[in-house]
């Protein structure tokens, strides 16, 4: 356990030896930890404000006796200067020796494990996002989203619950006939390879096409509910040009996932899972749970759960959106049977997935309540910052490629193309440090707008400042190859200045941290955190010399320490995708 921990577990234990007397309980969650804003100040502060009501006692009076207590009960070890009061507070300050000790023999006897957390031990825990539809390629909007699920996912997991990953592919419906009607008219056979265009982009060019149409061909929307209308009854060219266009779309975008680090355990798709929904809504309208309408219709009723009435088929029995997913949800239930099924999906789809949830339950599965809604805000580029050719929608690859060649210009004027290596490789991870660093560090509720330029600076709250401090303790630890300090023992004990010691502390803060991000499926605290971790070894690096220190004993202790905050920042950083980088 760590050192907030035990203490915070003291002082409930405290706290109710005290309000046994009045016969009350006082929980650990009760208990509130605060960093004093002074190192003066100790290193952590509990406020008693809290429990005033209860002791019928003023709060500096409950510091005190809290305080007292404690002091008895550590046997000796808690003296004035690690235990005491201030006003209405309890301070504690730690044994700095001992607890980089602790710390940082830990991490090099251990290496990560000294990290295990298992708050998740035993959880199946399934985790849908992305799922784009068919008709164009990846957008800004989904690169959010992508990042968002695969880090969350690999947060989970790290706390070690078992972790699927899925993405459901809406790959019918009059938006997808609509790209294949242009197509089928205008696409003369040429095909993605033909034109050398990518996939996805070749498909979302005839989207745009079609809309282009559609403004001076008023018969076009029609053929193309005609084309769904021949999709549904199965005509074999409408099904096997729908299942080409698809596989471009699909194919292209699995590219763009592999470049960003992202990857699925399953892919569901709609036109497999639709029919399922269908059938389960007959079912329930059977069972009276639905009504049929004047017109045909199938609807839901949800005025009792103070909402509205939600079609559930079309009059022509045709399936819409919420179809889908009933099918979806239940055959993925069947597939692998989840504790919690998470779907990272855009606030503006906050009502759809109320209802989604709301009906499944009411259709009898017991496990709607696992369901659980990760909404996420939109995200813009500032005015005028490369648009796509709609000029509305930014798409993902260009977006990737745009920060690339920013990153590979600034290298070159640095001239550090010969120390990076592979200068092109090395400009590709920077821009994925860039962006799924600016994208996670704002909570995902949050609208937000996203800056390249200001994502790519390297001195700042940003992906590739984190990346330089990695690369800048590797090539510390290259630079003691030669020395070979690391082979001795190492005397954690003399890290203890100011610098070292709020270094120490952050590291030590990991798991619960890592505990923290996973319980409210929020990367934004660890982005957090990887910024503070990092700020930290800066001024660390600042001011304790490693290499130069006054003793050799100390330069063993300060890389032992480097080493630490290395293995520390590698696991988080892929935590939160952001790719590791030697040098740069
Ligand atoms: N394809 C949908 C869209 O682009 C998002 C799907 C979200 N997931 C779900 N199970 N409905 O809006």
């Amino acid at each position: 356990m760590d050192e907030k921990s035990w203490w915070k577990e003291k002082i409930a234990c405290v706290l109710n030896d005290l309000s046994a007397l009045n016969g009350q309980t006082i929980g650990l969650d009760d208990v509130v930890i605060e960093i004093p804003p002074k190192p003066e100040m100790g290193d952590f502060g509990f406020p008693m404000f809290t429990f005033a009501k209860k002791l019928k006692k003023a709060p500096q009076e409950i510091a005190a006796l809290v305080a007292e207590k404690l002091k008895e009960n550590r046997e000796g070890s808690a003296d004035d200067s690690s235990v005491f009061t201030l006003g209405p507070y309890v301070n504690i300050r730690l044994d700095r020796a001992k607890e980089a000790k602790r710390v940082v023999q830990g991490i090099l006897d251990n290496g990560n494990e000294f990290f295990h957390i298992d708050s998740l031990q035993g959880k199946k825990i399934m985790v849908e996002f992305s799922s784009p539809n068919t008709n164009k390629p990846l957008h800004l909007g989904h690169l959010r989203n992508d990042v968002l699920g695969e880090s969350i996912s690999r947060i989970l997991a790290a706390c070690q619950a078992e972790v699927r990953k899925v993405c459901i592919i809406n790959d019918r419906g009059i938006h997808i006939c609509k790209s294949m009607l242009a197509y089928k008219e205008y696409g003369n056979g040429e095909c993605p390879e033909s034109t050398g265009i990518k996939s996805d982009h070749y498909v979302g060019g005839w989207y745009v096409r079609f809309n282009q149409m559609s403004k001076e061909d008023t018969g076009a929307d029609e053929r193309a509910r005609e084309l769904l209308l021949k999709w549904e009854a199965g005509d074999k060219e409408t099904v096997d040009l729908w299942r080409k266009m698809n596989e471009w779309t699909v194919s292209g975008m699995k590219e763009t996932y592999q470049r960003t680090g992202v990857s699925f355990d399953t892919y569901y798709f709609e036109s497999d899972t639709y029919l399922r929904g269908k059938a389960e809504v007959l079912k329930g309208l059977e069972k009276g749970l639905f009504t049929k309408e004047a017109d045909g219709s199938v609807q839901a009723d949800l005025t009792a759960e103070n909402l509205d009435k939600k079609v559930l088929l079309r009059k022509d029995g045709t399936s819409l959106y919420i179809t889908q997913d009933f099918g979806t949800a239940i055959l993925r239930h069947d597939d692998w049977p989840f504790d919690k099924l998470v779907y990272v999906v855009g606030s503006e789809q906050r009502y759809h997935f109320q209802v989604l949830f709301i009906l499944l339950a009411r259709m009898g599965f017991p496990w709607a309540k696992d369901l659980y809604h990760l909404s996420y805000g939109m995200v813009n580029l500032p005015e005028g910052k490369m648009k796509s050719r709609e000029g509305t929608v930014v798409d993902a690859d260009n977006l990737i490629d745009e920060l690339r060649d920013m990153a590979l210009v600034e290298i070159k004027s640095k001239e550090r193309e010969e120390i990076v290596g592979d200068a092109a490789q090395t400009a590709e991870k920077i821009a994925l440090g860039a962006l799924h660093y600016y994208l996670l560090q704002v909570s995902p509720e949050r609208d937000m707008l996203f800056n390249p330029k200001e994502s790519l600076s390297f001195n700042g709250n940003t992906g590739p400042y984190l990346q330089y401090m990695g690369a800048r303790i590797s090539s510390i630890l290259h630079k003691d190859e030669a020395k070979k300090l690391h082979d001795g023992l190492v005397k954690a004990e003399l890290l203890q200045t100011d610098s070292e010691w709020e270094l120490i502390k952050t590291i030590a803060n990991y798991p619960s941290v890592l505990a923290d991000a996973a319980k409210d499926m929020n990367p934004s605290v660890l982005a957090s955190w990887l910024y503070e971790l990092s700020k930290n070894f800066s001024r660390f690096y600042h001011e304790c010399p490693v290499l130069s220190a006054e003793t050799e004993d100390l330069q063993r202790a300060r890389l032992a320490l480097c080493r630490c905050v290395l293995a520390v920042l590698h696991a988080a950083l892929d935590l939160v995708c952001i790719p590791f980088l030697e040098s740069m």
